[in-house]
């Protein structure tokens, strides 16, 4: 027997370790019993923290980049704190109504805030890339748009689906750079609608081109009566939880020739996984793939290339968004966000700090953010 094939059948009937969909059946439900008390551990924690508990910054990156050091490394099935995290969901994508009062609806001077808001750059709710030598966020962002201009092969004259696009950041910037590209840009947020509207009328913006068009409306119901070259899909999919229905909606929207890039937060662990805590109040229902679901989702769309960003990149993007945050508060505490504004403070601290940090283990080799180009099957 070699040392891989013993390790295949330690994973298939230990608990705990490895690959949850090898795991027998009573492996499989120990395992999930012991997800539910690490999940509770985090709640508790993570209650405890918006309840009030001080913590140095430092010490709580210690504790979580601990033990999410062990996690990736040997227990990933315990990252994934409800079953509907290891599969796919009947709808395209669940809770969205809830999703958008809880996340993106929310005071836009605090967002726009903290995550930055330039004469180009607008709001970008997803990583920059530091990597290429960028040395402020605004910078990052371009670098990162810059990459998926080039990854995707946008070419002067194409019409482009933005699906899930934000404040209209990327259509935006790369609107600035060819003159001849149309947009489409879909989003569910009223409130982030509101200001792409605004910036239509806006003649220094590029929205106001003639060459935007935009559709506020769900994910899950849209419909277009034209097709794309290309379609880009950034920082969307993780409030995505059926890939198969998913890609069959942007293979009907795509010219046969066309191509599809989906960047994505995505996990190096053979399970998806998720945390209870921004489930119950960042993102109701979101969840991270891990970085082979997407290509092997190929009834629709095929992934025809791929790329792993190292998460030192997210961590970087969320490292300034806290920073911003944390500067903005005289500004941003008087605003009405349906609770304590105390309360809210603490657990958007937790948040950051939390993703900030599990980003940055492991050196950024197990969460990271995915690139995947797809075509027509
Ligand atoms: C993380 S943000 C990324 C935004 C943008 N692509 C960017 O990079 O800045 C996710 C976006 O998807 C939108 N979204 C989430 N669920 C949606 C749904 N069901 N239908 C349409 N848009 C949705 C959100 O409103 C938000 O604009």
């Amino acid at each position: 027997m070699t040392l891989t094939t013993s390790f295949t059948n330690i994973q298939k009937y230990m608990p705990v370790i490895g690959d949850m969909s090898i795991k027998t059946p009573i492996a499989y439900r120990s395992t999930r019993l012991m997800a539910s008390l690490v999940n509770a551990t985090q709640m508790t924690l993570g209650e405890a923290y918006v309840q009030g508990l001080e913590i140095p910054d430092s010490l709580f990156r210690a504790i979580f980049k601990t033990s999410m050091t062990l996690f990736f490394q040997y227990c990933p099935g315990l990252l994934a704190p409800y079953d509907w995290v290891l599969e796919e969901s009947d709808k395209l994508a669940e809770s969205s109504r809830e999703l958008m009062r809880v996340q993106y609806d929310l005071p836009q001077a605090m967002l726009n805030q903290m995550l930055g808001d330039w004469s180009v750059i607008y709001p970008k709710y997803s990583t920059g890339f530091w990597q290429g030598g960028a040395t402020t966020l605004e910078e990052a962002q371009m670098h990162m748009i810059d990459q998926v201009i080039d990854r995707l092969g946008i070419t002067d004259g194409d019409n482009i689906l933005d699906f899930g696009c934000g404040w209209g950041c990327v259509p935006n910037y790369i609107l600035s750079k060819f003159p001849n590209v149309r947009f489409t840009g879909l989003n569910l947020s009223h409130q982030q609608c509101e200001y792409m509207r605004q910036k239509m009328e806006d003649p220094t913006s590029y929205l106001s081109s003639g060459r935007f068009t935009l559709y506020e409306g769900d994910l899950n119901e849209a419909q277009f009566t034209e097709k794309f070259d290309k379609i880009l899909s950034i920082g969307v999919f993780c409030h995505v939880g059926n890939l198969t229905g998913a890609f069959q909606k942007l293979a009907s929207f795509l010219k046969h020739d066309g191509k599809v890039l989906i960047h994505i937060i995505t996990v190096k662990t053979p399970n998806n996984m998720s945390s209870g805590f921004t489930h119950k109040y960042i993102f109701p229902h979101g969840r991270y793939w891990n970085y082979d679901a997407v290509p092997s989702c190929n009834r629709d769309l095929k992934t025809i290339d791929r790329w792993y960003m190292n998460g030192i990149n997210y961590h970087k993007t969320l490292t300034a968004w806290l920073e911003r945050f944390d500067a903005a508060q005289d500004q941003v505490k008087t605003l009405d966000y349906a609770m304590d504004y105390g309360k809210f403070r603490r657990i958007w601290r937790f948040y950051l700090l939390m993703l900030g940090t599990i980003f940055a283990t492991c050196d950024g080799e197990y969460n990271g953010n995915g690139q995947y180009l797809l075509t027509h099957t």
